[in-house]
């Protein structure tokens, strides 16, 4: 190694990352129930083309390959989730043995090669029967994910030392009861402010089970933050993002990390909830510490002040995604973007890095997912996905910026090991370095997979 590479610390992890209803497919094997995923993505309209994730990538049969496919990489680490209705079908009593079995499995081949194993408890699967019995919404809800999380880490727990509570829960409660774009796909904006509380205390709660039987164990949490810019200095613009920063950044930073909801989200929902959905002791559970926070980063927003003839925006943009915050804005820049129509924007990982630092904690941070969709062509067998290449360059390189400049940054997770479902968007957008033929399960690494490969191996980035 010359000292002209940009080296990272010695004991970085490096990992991909991929979710189970995205990759396991099985649905109903092994005595798995439905989840809310099933319920949506089956429901015509739903999900683009009709797409599920009956057989997602078929990970359930052939995950023994895929961890060969990781090793190849040189991976360090690998982040995947328990499907709660897999573990513990139905939501509530005892766990699944079969289930169970898959995972113990799973994290065994992972150890096999030198692998370390880190779970994400909730990455977006409830069991239907608490959606049915009020989901997110409803207080049991929290009390039903401390329960499966005590159970999975009573089972796991031998072997996974890394456990992240819930993923994105921005995702599960503004897209799924605010506008409705993922499962469940309900719309009422009182339900998802509560939804994400509920998902905030549940955090908390099982943050404590987890802790009692093994307090040597890491616990954190992920979020997908992003830097939030105004388009102008204008205090109208300046405003606008101040509200979609509370909504999308502060609504989870703040009462994890700080034990309260801030001051001015709660003044601009009061047309939408008095909050009494808050007991008294929530917050101190929802700030239990934790010895480590996830980042996922993807973007940035660019907000502005209403105008009285603002198109209507589609799905992250949906006025329904912000509670007392629907007039907002959000203006395209006009730089390039990947195949989700999101703004390529590196420097805004550093942003992001360095506030949590700076604004939140000194615990270490990982980034848990950070990642790219572009279309792909197999050519002669091969991909060769320069794109998505060059999108994990320039954030490494922010990356390696914000530990340079002191943030605690101490591992990296790419977004994703392989082609995936994509939510709403089913199988039509590519986020893997490793390519999926969904016909026939062929696995090609792309040439990202075998670029990141070689920053592994030599723990750094050819300056
Ligand atoms: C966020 C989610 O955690 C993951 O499931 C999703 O596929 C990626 N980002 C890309 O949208």
């Amino acid at each position: 190694m010359t000292d002209q590479e940009l080296t990272f610390p010695s004991d970085f992890l490096w990992g991909a990352a991929t979710a189970a209803y995205q990759i396991e497919g099985a649905a109903s094997e092994g005595g798995r129930t439905p989840s809310i995923w099933d319920t949506f993505s089956h429901t015509p309209g739903k999900v683009v083309a009709g797409h599920t994730g009956d057989v997602a990538c078929d990970h359930y049969h052939r995950f023994r390959d895929d961890i060969k496919l990781m090793a190849d990489l040189g991976l360090k680490s690998y982040r995947f989730s328990v499907s709660w209705p897999r573990v513990q079908p139905g939501g509530a009593g005892p766990a699944n043995q079969t289930g169970l079995d898959f995972y113990r499995e799973l994290v065994d081949e992972l150890l096999t090669h030198g692998i370390e194993p880190w779970v994400t408890l909730y990455h977006w699967d409830l069991p239907q029967p608490l959606e049915d019995a009020g989901g997110w919404p409803a207080r049991d809800t929290a009390a039903r994910f401390a329960d499966y999380a005590q159970l999975t880490h009573a089972a796991l727990g031998d072997r996974v030392r890394y456990w992240t509570t819930l993923n994105e829960p921005w995702c599960s409660a503004f897209l799924g009861y605010g506008s409705g774009a993922h499962a469940p796909g309900r719309s009422d904006p009182a339900d998802a402010v509560r939804a994400g509380h509920h998902l905030m205390l549940g955090h908390g709660l099982a943050v404590q089970a987890m802790r009692a039987a093994r307090p040597d164990h890491d616990f954190g949490v992920t979020l997908n933050l992003y830097p939030v810019t105004p388009q102008t200095p204008d205090p109208a613009d300046a405003d606008a993002a101040r509200r979609i920063d509370a909504l999308a950044n502060r609504f989870f930073l703040d009462p994890i990390l700080r034990g309260d909801y801030p001051a001015d989200l709660r003044a601009d929902l009061a047309g939408i909830t008095d909050f009494g959905h808050v007991h008294d002791g929530d917050l101190a559970t929802i700030a239990t510490p934790l010895t480590m926070v996830g980042i996922n980063y993807y973007s940035r927003h660019v907000v502005a002040a209403p105008v009285d003839d603002a198109p209507a925006e589609p799905y992250w943009r949906a006025p329904s995604c912000w509670p007392g915050s629907e007039q907002v804005r959000f203006v395209t820049r006009g730089v390039p973007v990947t195949d989700m129509n999101w703004e390529i924007d590196a420097p805004g990982l550093v942003e992001t890095l360095q506030r949590v630092h700076r604004e939140y904690t000194d615990l270490p941070l990982y980034v848990t997912e950070n990642g790219s969709a572009f279309v792909d062509a197999v050519v002669d067998g091969q991909v060769h996905d320069t794109d998505r290449l060059a999108y994990f360059d320039a954030h490494l390189r922010a990356a390696h910026t914000a530990i340079s400049s002191g943030v605690p940054l101490r591992g990296y997770f790419a977004w994703s090991l392989m082609d995936n479902y994509e939510w709403a968007w089913g199988y039509t957008k590519r986020f893997g370095m490793i390519y999926v033929d969904y016909d026939s399960q062929l696995r090609i690494p792309k040439s990202s997979a075998r670029w990141y490969a070689e920053v592994i191996r030599r723990n750094g980035l050819a300056a």
